[in-house]
């Protein structure tokens, strides 16, 4: 970001508050930052905060006040051909209606539409969940998405309205990391770039009979997420999926098994060369000992189904690994939550476990989104909020990543 400008547009929301943390990140990478606050933005943000993290003057109203400066007009044109590139966070229904309509009677309005056509608007839009859904902010989003906006999704969390849903704004080094991926074409250098990742998703089936099988609710998503983002890093993933209905992710190789016999055989062909191994399939812990062969009559009154117990696929790895391999895992607990993952955590040998409860509305299984809480060897512990199963992965790649870094500083 070294030496690039960047303009931050801020509205009139709650998350406002954040972004003097963002200007100072970008000013930490050696960006040039200026700031266009709206009358709105004004009153979450102090325009002194913003003046002293940027190094520069604040941009509010499009005229400057009578004598106070020198009386310059074109303020608006000059700022939109300084900028690489114009941040908007938060966005609000308001101002994403304004600049839909080619409004201009502010300085962000009137300098968003100065700005070069081959410049990058990163939006992140920032409200309550009903007003981000509504029929009018999504056709706002929609023009600006057609012209040359890049118009981030918000997160799902906990709103200022006390309510949950979808609407918050990322946090400052998510919002960096996107500006970064626009600006330079690709995600900042990642740790796990070039690493070979194997990923566990989706359940297994266990059969039963010809036409019958146990198995569990797990849709894939949790995986699939984790698999989508460790691309995006640069990793080499291959994802070793139990029946599941959804499309591979881009840059990914896939392996579609049905068993938990299956899944290890699968599995265990990577645990020597890979880097990372990713255990978010719900194994079903136990199979029929013998599957009947066709389909079973219903006769009796009574059957008898004996289980036996299944390899597990996660400890196979964790008991196996080099000093420079990781091993991440999942525990989905109903009670005694953290006490369990530890314990899992110790027992299989991992370097992280994600701890997720089986609610069925908001985490775990079948659902769009997960809370997860992080746990590492040395009992550090991270509890996330509520957020979309993609914004989870992100964040559990996260911490991975700073696992890779610290190894790689090991002597
Ligand atoms: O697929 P979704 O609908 O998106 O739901 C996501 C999820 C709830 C399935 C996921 O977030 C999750 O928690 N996955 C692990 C579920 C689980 O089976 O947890 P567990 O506590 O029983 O197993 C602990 C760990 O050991 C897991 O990493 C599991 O993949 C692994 N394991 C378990 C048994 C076994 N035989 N082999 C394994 O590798």
């Amino acid at each position: 970001m070294k030496g690039k400008n960047i303009i931050v547009g801020i509205c009139g929301g709650i998350a406002a508050y954040k972004t003097p943390q963002l200007v100072r990140l970008l000013k930490k990478r050696g960006a040039n930052v200026k700031v266009a606050l709206t009358e709105g933005g004004a009153r979450f943000v102090s325009e002194l905060s913003l003046a002293t993290v940027s190094e520069e003057p604040v941009y509010g109203k499009i005229f400057p006040p009578m004598g106070t400066e020198k009386m310059d007009f074109t303020r608006h044109i000059s700022l939109g051909e300084w900028a690489d590139a114009l941040v908007i966070a938060p966005a609000t229904a308001n101002t994403l209606a304004r600049l839909s309509a080619g409004l201009c009677d502010d300085m962000l309005s009137a300098l968003f539409i100065t700005l070069r056509p081959d410049k990058p608007v990163l939006i992140f839009p920032a409200m309550d969940g009903q007003m981000f859904l509504s029929a009018s902010v999504q056709r706002n989003i929609a023009t600006l998405a057609a012209q040359r906006c890049t118009i981030i999704t918000p997160e799902s969390g906990e709103l200022a309205s006390g309510l949950c849903g979808v609407g918050r704004m990322p946090e400052p080094e998510a919002i960096l990391a996107a500006l970064e991926e626009q600006l330079l074409g690709t995600k900042a250098s990642s740790p796990l770039s070039g690493k070979k990742v194997i990923i566990t998703a989706g359940p297994t089936r266990e059969k039963i009979d010809g036409v019958r099988f146990i198995s569990n609710y797990s849709s894939g998503k949790m995986g699939f997420a984790i698999a989508r983002a460790a691309a995006k890093r640069g990793a080499m993933v291959t994802l070793i999926a139990g029946p599941v209905h959804l499309p591979s992710p881009p840059g990914v190789e896939r392996l579609d098994v049905e068993s938990a016999a299956e899944m290890y055989a699968a599995s265990e062909a990577f645990f020597k060369n890979c880097d990372l191994f990713i255990g978010a399939a719900a194994v079903s812990d136990y199979r029929p000992a013998e599957p009947y062969n066709g389909k079973m009559k219903k006769d009796d009154e009574q059957i008898e189904l004996t289980l036996i117990k299944n390899p597990d696929i996660l400890a196979g790895f964790g008991m196996q690994k080099s000093p420079d391999q990781l091993a991440i895992g999942f525990a989905l607990e109903t009670q005694s939550g953290l006490g369990n993952a530890r314990n899992k955590l110790a027992v299989k040998n991992l370097d992280l476990i994600a701890f997720n409860f089986f609610d069925r509305k908001t985490s775990g299984f079948d659902v769009d989104t997960n809370i997860l809480t992080l746990i590492e060897r040395d009992g550090e512990t991270t509890e996330l909020p509520l957020l979309t199963k993609d914004g989870a992965a992100e964040r559990l790649l996260d911490a991975i990543e700073q696992l890779c870094l610290k190894k790689a500083v090991k002597p």
